[in-house]
């Protein structure tokens, strides 16, 4: 175990079929004015869109509405929702959606009260919020992304072909409270169903395939993908297996609300990758990490051999009798890609838009990260996006 850190997660969490009526405990500590963000209509013809302006209702609030939140949520989009929360004067966002509206909502509240611009602010400097932000609450509708109990708010700027998350130092802007009704990942489509598994388990995954140390976040990794690649084959043959759909959802929020990441190193170039294709082609996010993972770890396997030897013994129970590590290695790797296959995941950047002319444009948008086993240099991040072609 590494270093030292501290470690606070304020997001209240209300899990489970019933947990909708806990909005009534939540809104009463907020203002009257609440922004009620939402994407593209699927909350409307699930209903959960009446249902939810029922409850502002009868609490007495003063709603005002940012519609059509897109998947991977732009600056253009963020600018105009400023506006409704200024005129508005905000005191509560509600995020009611995936992690793009979730994501978006964090946004938003660290730029209402922003003079500055916030793509130049948050996504090209990095700097932290110096103004007051708002409040945030989360009610989720699809598993994968743990913006509901993260700091995380990922922006795309076509213009400038870049799609970059801040992860916010500051725990305040997680949300304040989230909703998990595992009912309501029950509408999603498959495809979307399977990207967000594919993106909690690559999140868990950036956060076990860096450091030599003996952590036990590396253990509590492990029981955290086994769980998934279970419950994932029973949701996939039945996705309206409620079990199985609320241990992918639970899932979800423990591969990314901080915890695992304490104490160690972590990698994260799989998401770098994924954002710059993302960039670039606007694919749904989980189906850009499926289509450059294995690549990515062939590539790295070296350097990190005895992380992917353990992956391959302890997560996919692969039999190490008189087989080198190498061979193990790429066993486990194998294990994986099979089950990336029955999900029906994109295994290369073909299947989701990529063409050659743009290798360079994703090469320009990868971000460099260097906590994982090997540091890539800009023709490693071409040499992968080219095997994964
Ligand atoms: O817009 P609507 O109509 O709601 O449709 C959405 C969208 O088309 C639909 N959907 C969501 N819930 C549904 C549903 N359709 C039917 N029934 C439901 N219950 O699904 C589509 C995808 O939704 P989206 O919110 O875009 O997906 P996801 O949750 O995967 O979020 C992706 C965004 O999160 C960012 C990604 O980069 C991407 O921009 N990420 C955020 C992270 C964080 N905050 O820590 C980390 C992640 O690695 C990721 O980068
Ligand atoms: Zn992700």
């Amino acid at each position: 175990m590494l270093g030292n850190f501290s470690y606070a997660n304020p997001t209240k969490l209300y899990f489970g079929d019933d947990s909708l009526k806990s909005l009534n405990t939540e809104l009463p500590k907020y203002g009257k004015n609440v922004v009620l963000v939402y994407g593209g209509g699927s909350v409307k013809k699930s209903g959960l869109y009446d249902e939810v302006i029922a409850i502002l209702n009868a609490n007495g609030k003063t709603v005002s509405e940012i519609a059509g939140v897109m998947p991977n949520p732009t600056i253009e989009k963020l600018y105009e929702g400023m506006e409704i929360a200024r005129k508005a004067n905000v005191d509560l966002i509600l995020a009611v959606g995936g992690g793009s509206v979730c994501d978006y909502a964090k946004a938003l509240s660290v730029s209402v009260n922003c003079d500055e611009d916030p793509w130049e602010k948050y996504y090209l400097k990095f700097e932290e919020p110096s103004c007051e932000t708002i409040p945030v609450g989360c009610v989720l509708t699809m598993a994968g992304t743990g913006s509901e109990m993260n700091a995380g708010a990922v922006i795309t700027n076509h213009k400038s072909k870049l799609k970059i998350g801040h992860v916010f130092a500051d725990e305040k802007i997680m949300p304040r409270f989230s909703i998990l009704n595992p009912n309501y990942t029950l509408t999603l489509p498959k495809y979307q169903m399977c990207a967000g598994i594919y993106d909690i388990f690559n999140h868990i995954c950036e956060q076990y395939f860096s450091g030599d140390d003996d952590n036990t976040s590396d253990y509590i990794s492990e029981g955290l993908m086994k769980s998934l690649i279970h419950s994932s084959r029973i949701a996939n043959k039945n996705p309206q297996d409620y079990e199985a759909r609320s241990n992918i959802m639970w899932t979800a929020t423990w591969a990314l609300n901080t915890l695992v990441a304490k104490g160690k190193s972590t990698d994260w170039m799989v998401h770098m990758l994924g954002q710059a294709v993302g960039a670039v082609t606007d694919a749904t996010h989980g189906m850009t990490l499926s289509a450059v993972s294995l690549s990515y770890y062939k590539y790295i396997m070296d350097a990190g051999l005895h992380k992917f030897v353990r992956f391959a013994k302890n997560v996919w129970n692969i039999n190490t009798d008189g087989k080198t590590d190498k061979e193990i290695a790429l066993e486990g790797l194998s294990a994986m890609e099979n089950w990336m296959k029955e999900l029906g995941l994109a295994m290369n950047l073909r299947e989701i838009g990529t063409t050659e002319d743009m290798i360079e444009d994703i090469v320009n948008a990868s971000l460099i990260m260097e906590g994982g086993y090997k540091i890539l240099t800009k023709d490693d991040v071409r040499n992968i996006l080219e095997a994964s072609m």
